[in-house]
């Protein structure tokens, strides 16, 4: 392995995920899916990223629950450990370093135009905290660190990737070539699925059951009855048509379908042509149902042996941190430390 990363053989893959919520079919859809079919092809970091969670007050039993919970649906997902770096973010000191770091190349009119923390501070009026503000400063840092050609993302954090590049670009300009410029790889199916019953909204993992979100741990009736309940439009005939702006949530629906089954828009219009949402929408809760089932049953078998997650987080960290050290040296001889 430490061969591997010397020689840089293949190209380099890296995302994230905050454990601040059960992970969804969102995130599921939107990120994870396009990470794990890449491992033959690039050299693959992913990580939990506990330290941008607690940008937000977590309980600290339920944080370590879902980080190591995180971990065991990262592998029942497809993400074998021996092909890709898995690792927790707050195991491998060098991220919240770089962080530090490029807070001093981050400016402020930068970070305040922030969609996530404009959304985040209105909803978290009493704790507009400085960690909220500096997010993207320590996510360019996770990525940074690493020299990823690729990052893998939903719709929601290309804006994230491009200050990224904006304060690499910066501190290149005053250093020389010290960051690579990676570029976010967005789903073409599936970057933004929405709530089930608000599909003006992201479906996330923060928000409770009510909010219309689909957990990968749901059971099939959890699942069935989420879908069922799904909010649609009045049409009642032949209406399963895809139209982001008039029917956001048969959009979002047939979104879902569509990246679940492989089938383009057309195809789903087809296959349901003349059919009422009494069938489409119990069709689309099936087919997440069979999606989500293997990925449940793994991920709960995994759970009970924290022995293995354990030596999978520890060696994860252990290769993380040696590729994340040489751009840590690299970044303190630049900025004028004296080396350690
Ligand atoms: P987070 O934890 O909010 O979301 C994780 C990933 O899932 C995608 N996603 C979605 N995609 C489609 N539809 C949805 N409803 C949906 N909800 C979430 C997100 O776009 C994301 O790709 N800041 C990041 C985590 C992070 C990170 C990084 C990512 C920290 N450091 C470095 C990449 C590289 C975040 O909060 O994602």
């Amino acid at each position: 392995m430490t061969e591997e990363i010397r020689e840089q053989p293949k190209k380099r893959m890296l995302s994230g995920i905050k454990p601040s919520g059960d992970l969804t079919l969102g995130s599921y859809l939107g990120a994870i899916r396009n990470w794990g079919a890449r491992s033959e092809e690039f050299d693959c970091f992913y990580f939990m990223a506990d330290l941008h969670a607690i940008t937000v007050r977590q309980n600290p039993a339920d944080l370590r629950r879902r980080t190591l919970e995180q971990l065991a649906q990262y592998i029942a997902c497809g993400l074998d450990p021996e092909k890709n770096t898995l690792f927790i973010q707050s195991q491998v000191p060098q991220h919240a370093e770089l962080g530090w770091v490029l807070n001093c190349y981050a400016m402020f009119g930068e970070l305040s135009r922030m969609t996530q923390f404009k959304d985040k501070s209105a909803k978290n009026a009493d704790n507009i905290n400085g960690g909220l503000f500096t997010y993207p400063s320590l996510m360019a840092a996770d990525i940074l660190l690493y020299q990823p050609d690729y990052v893998p993302v939903g719709e929601d954090q290309k804006q994230h990737v491009e200050l990224c590049h904006t304060i690499a670009r910066r501190f290149n300009g005053i250093y020389g070539d010290v960051f690579k410029l990676p570029e976010p790889y967005v789903p073409k199916v599936g970057a933004r699925i929405m709530s089930l019953t608000n599909p003006t909204a992201k479906m996330s993992k923060s928000e409770n059951e009510d909010t219309g979100r689909v957990l990968l741990m749901d059971t099939p009736e959890t699942i069935m009855r989420q879908f069922k309940r799904a909010i649609t439009d009045s049409d009642t005939e032949n209406c399963v048509h895809y139209d982001k702006e008039k029917k956001p949530g048969v959009s979002n629906l047939m979104t879902i379908y569509s990246a679940c089954t492989g089938k383009s828009y057309a195809e789903i219009e087809q296959e349901f042509a003349g059919c009422g949402y009494g069938k489409f929408k119990p069709a689309v809760g099936e087919t997440v149902v069979e999606t989500l089932r293997p990925i449940r049953e793994e991920a709960q078998r995994i759970m009970k042996d924290k022995a293995y997650l354990e030596s999978v987080y520890k060696e994860g960290a252990r290769r993380a941190s040696f590729v994340a050290e040489k751009t840590m040296r690299k970044v303190y001889k630049k900025v004028g430390f004296i080396g350690r």
